[in-house]
Order: C-alpha cells, then structure tokens, then sequence
C-alpha cells in the first residue's frame, strides 16, 4: 500500500485519483493541493483524501506521504519537484517534465542529487495496446525499426493556461509532441540517440502565440525515422495513432476513435462520452474503460511497483529530459526551417557508430532486392550483381 499526495486537483489529477483508487486497489491519496480551496475540498470529499491544502510545501512534507504525485500546470512542475526534494520524497510528474530541457535537466539533476525515486508519467507507453505492440517489437516480429509515427490531434485543450505560452512552455509540439516523442523513441529503442529534427508548425487558427499545428521528422543514430503530427485545430475528438515499419512488418494503433466500439444515438442523452469528443450524438466512439485504455493502471502499476521493490519505474526524469530536448530542437526547426541538432549534455544510451548497411544476400554473386508472386503465376526475382552494381531481373515459372 502506498499514501499518495496529489498536487493538483483538475484534469489529469482527477483522471490519476480514478486510476490509482480503482478496482481494488490498497493505494490511497492521504493529501491533496489545490490553488483554490473549494477545488481541493471537492477532490478530498470526492476521493476520501484526509488532508487538503491550499499550500504546496504543507502536502508534500507530511509524515505520512511515501510520494507525491505532480499533476500541476507545465510551468511550477520545477517549483514541485524542488520541494521533493527538500522534503527527500519520492516524486512522480506529469508529462511533459519541464517546459524546456533546461528546465528538464536541472529536475533530473535536483532529484539525483537528492537520491530520490523519480517517476515520468508518460501514460501512452503504457496502454494495452502499446505495451503488446511493444512485445511484439521487442521479439523482432517487425525485424529492424525503420520508422515510427506517433499522432496526437484534437480540439485544443480544457484549461486558461494552456494557452498561455509563458506558463505552458509552447503549443501543442510541447503539450502532445511530448507523448508523440516518447511512443516513437520507444519502438525505435530508448537507447538509440535522437540525431536532429527538422519541423514545420505554424498558428493557423486559435489566436494565441504559441503553435496550434505542427509535423516533425526525428532522425535517429540507427538511420530510423521518428515523426509526429500534432494539433490543438483537429475536429471530430482526439486522434491517437501510431504506425510502425520494420523491414519484416508493420503494426498500426488506433488508440482511440474506432477502436471498435461505435455506437449511434439521436441524442437524447447528454452523457459524456470521451476525452475531447465533440458531441454526444450521431456516431459516436466510445472507450471502454478510458482509465485503463489510456495507460493510466500499467503506469502506475509499475510506478508503484517499482517504489515497493527500490528501483527505477520504466519512465523516469531521463526520459522526459530526452523528450524535452528533442522538442527544443523541433522549435529552433521551426523557426530556421532547418534539420537542428538534438542538444543532449546527458546521454546515458549508445554512443552513434557507423551506420550499418544493412543488404540482403541471394547467392555469391547477388543481393535480392524484390521477389514477388504474380497475378499470371510467375515468380519475379529483381537482383543486384555485387561486383557490376547492374539490376537484374529473373523470372521462375
Ligand atoms: N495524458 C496526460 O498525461 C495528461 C493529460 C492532461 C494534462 N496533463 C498534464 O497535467 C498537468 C496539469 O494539467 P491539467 O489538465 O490537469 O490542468 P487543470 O487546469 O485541469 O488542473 C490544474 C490544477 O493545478 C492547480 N493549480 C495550482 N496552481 C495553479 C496555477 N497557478 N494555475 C493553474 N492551475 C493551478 C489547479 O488548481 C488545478 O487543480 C499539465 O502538466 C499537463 O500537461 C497530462
């Protein structure tokens, strides 16, 4: 059993309490922070939560609290985990970690320094689907990684300080390229180094500063091709799809809309359906157990796991140093609409080698590049002599 206390008490924080207080579980949220003190009496009265307070420091340093969970706005995640560490208690924050990887990296080095358990809450690396794609990865069913696409896009988000540049950090590259970033560093392996970034984003509806639309390419050392395709414009509820292509297969996520529970109504009810969705009649998609389909359980399962036995969860302050700094190096390629190096002071994965050539052998004399089975019942062979470089074409009856 663990005593959480859960700083911040809106969106995620809600989504958190139901995650961690669910099923059966023996965890319990003993604190809870809110700037304002009717949001955090509700959320105390809502989650059978002891304590509530309108003072950060008071949740954090309490007896009682094995961690603290961060699920406050981008730009006071740094303030939080300092106390955690003043305080020696084991943290765990929401994505992104910081609203820049200077930000991110003094986070990472104030919690080492500290000697304390630090968690990444990246709830996407932990939905079912994923975490069986990831296996299945991991097994070599798709042979070698070439390219992961990652594809967050809705309506824009719920809260006033979103969309303030200077408490967010930046637009939806930050706000969703951050999970983007981690499902295709992942599928592509954490411990091959992101190389450079080249972006296009632009503000093409809301009027505010930051971007409300962008697409990226993240080159890796292993010659894989990450992308992202972001935006706080999209219509019709929020699109989460990844795609994935090896050269032995493909797998392709549908995370949330049409994920084959569809159903029609004239509207006669006003029941909320899902996160983002636009409407509440005609064909609608609803999840089945959002809390779980969305990664939340798996997350905190292995976060709390891994506080039980003293080691490190799969997410740590690390990755969302090496998320943060990926998407600085997206922003400065949006705006000098060049490649731009991925800046990491920090890099605990392999070091870049010569990229390998990777060529496919048919006999002492060629490489096969294409064999296919036709429609008229003959097997086309496309060769390359090894010697001449000439392309050759053979047909076996
Ligand atoms: N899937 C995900 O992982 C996911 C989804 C949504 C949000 N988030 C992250 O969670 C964090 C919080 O987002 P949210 O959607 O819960 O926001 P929210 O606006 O719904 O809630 C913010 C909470 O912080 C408190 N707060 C304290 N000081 C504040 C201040 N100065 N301004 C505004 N609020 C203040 C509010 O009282 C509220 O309880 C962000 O970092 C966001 O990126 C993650």
């Amino acid at each position: 059993m663990k005593r959480i206390s859960m700083l911040g008490a809106g969106f995620i924080g809600r989504f958190y309490a139901m995650s961690l207080l669910g099923q059966r579980s023996q965890d319990k949220i003993v604190s809870v922070y809110s700037r304002r003190e009717e949001t955090a009496k509700r959320f105390s009265e809502d989650y059978a939560c002891p304590h509530f307070t309108t003072e950060m420091e008071e949740a954090i340093n309490r007896p009682e609290v094995d961690i603290v969970c961060i699920a406050l706005p981008n730009n006071l995640h740094e303030a939080a985990v300092l106390l955690c560490c003043k305080h020696k208690k084991a943290v765990m924050t929401t994505k992104p970690l910081g609203r820049n990887a200077e930000e991110a990296k003094r986070m990472l080095l104030a919690v080492e320094e500290a000697g304390i358990f630090n968690g990444y809450l990246e709830d996407l690396v932990y939905t079912p689907k994923f975490l069986k794609s990831m296996e299945t990865v991991k097994a070599g069913a798709l042979g070698r990684i070439l390219w992961a696409k990652s594809r967050e896009t809705h309506p824009g988000p719920h809260s006033d300080w979103f969309w303030d540049k200077e408490q967010s950090g930046g637009g939806c590259i930050l706000d969703l390229g951050c999970h983007c970033v981690e499902i295709s560093r992942s599928f592509i392996g954490k411990d091959v180094r992101p190389i450079e970034v080249m972006c296009w984003a632009d503000t093409q509806v809301k009027p505010i500063d930051a971007e409300d639309h962008a697409i990226a390419l993240v080159k890796y050392a292993s010659g894989a091709i990450g992308q992202f395709e972001v935006s706080w414009t999209f219509r019709g509820g929020l699109d989460l799809r990844d795609e994935v292509m090896g050269t032995e297969g493909t797998i392709w996520i549908n995370n949330f809309l049409r994920t084959g529970l569809e159903m029609f109504t004239s509207g006669k009810s006003t029941d909320y359906v899902a996160e983002k969705s636009e409407s509440n009649s005609g064909w609608l998609f609803p999840m089945g157990d959002e809390v779980n389909d969305l990664g939340y359980n798996h997350m905190f399962t292995d976060m709390l796991n891994s506080l039980d036995k003293g080691v490190a969860p799969k997410e740590t302050f690390y990755d969302g140093y090496v998320v943060n700094a990926v998407l600085d190096a997206a922003y400065l390629s949006a705006k000098t609409k060049l490649w731009e190096p991925v800046n990491l002071d920090i890099w605990r994965g392999q070091e870049p080698g010569e990229q390998v050539k990777h060529l496919a052998e048919y006999d002492a004399d060629h490489y096969l590049i294409k064999e296919e089975l036709t429609h008229y019942g003959a097997k086309k062979l496309i060769l390359k002599n090894k010697h001449t470089g000439k392309l050759i074409e053979r047909e076996i009856e």
